[in-house]
């Protein structure tokens, strides 16, 4: 294929430096390891393992990811929707290669992603696409009425056989949900249950992790 028809990444995003990407890979393994022993997560155990009474070990259900990063836009080499205006946008050229700070500001959980929930500054904001939200009305309902950034994230790991992509999607539903009750306060903050298996902890303080904004090829 000719040269220009390849000159644009995967995706675009924030890429966690690597002494902090080790601190959130153990604070995501403690929650987890924590999660499960939990009355109230055994209470729902079947949405995990389809059936009552069975165990289940979180640390093992999820394959950890290595190379932790946020998403801006994923543009899959030029195929996707936008991707060539947003390498043009001027914002993006000028902030590539800039390091800031991401706010972690929330971990959760469902039977088929793990990742961590990432709260944009204003600068941040203005290399997020304007469309990141707005999934189709089937694929999670209400999804387009979020406030920009809700998909923010940092996706920490996916059960057997779940494509990363899954991780934006249940933040959003989880987002679009009543927020539920707060079933556990817990060392590292409160964690509500939204039901289907679906858990979110706010982290009583913030996750700060330096990243750096740029591309990733494959
Ligand atoms: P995420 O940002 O939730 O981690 P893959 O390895 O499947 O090609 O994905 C590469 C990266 O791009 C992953 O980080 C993934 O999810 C993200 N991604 C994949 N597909 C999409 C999509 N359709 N929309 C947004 N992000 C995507």
């Amino acid at each position: 294929a000719p040269l220009e028809e390849t000159s644009l990444p995967l995706y675009f995003g924030w890429f966690l430096l690597s002494p902090v990407q080790v601190k959130i890979g153990c604070t995501a393994m403690d929650f987890l390891k924590t999660l499960d022993t939990l009355e109230a997560f055994k209470k729902h155990i079947a949405d995990f393992t389809g059936e009552a009474e069975k165990e289940v070990d979180l640390e093992q259900y999820f394959q950890a990811k290595r190379s932790l990063h946020c998403t801006t836009k994923f543009c899959n080499y030029g195929k996707a929707d936008g991707a060539a205006e947003y390498a043009k946008n001027p914002v993006v050229i000028k902030s590539y290669g800039s390091v800031s700070e991401l706010s972690l500001t929330a971990l959760f959980v469902t039977p088929r992603t793990v990742g961590a929930r990432v709260s944009l500054s204003e600068q941040q904001l203005q290399l997020w696409p304007a469309d990141a939200e707005k999934e189709p009305e089937a694929a999670v309902p209400g999804s387009a009425a979020l406030p920009a950034g809700s998909r923010a994230h940092v996706t920490l790991g996916c059960a057997e056989g779940v494509q990363p992509v899954q991780t934006g999607l249940d933040l959003l539903q989880i987002l679009t949900l009543p927020q539920g009750e707060v079933v556990e306060e817990m060392e590292l903050g409160s964690l509500r249950y939204y039901g289907e298996g679906r858990w979110m902890l706010s982290l009583r303080e913030p996750i700060c992790a330096a990243a750096c904004f740029s591309s990733f090829y494959g």
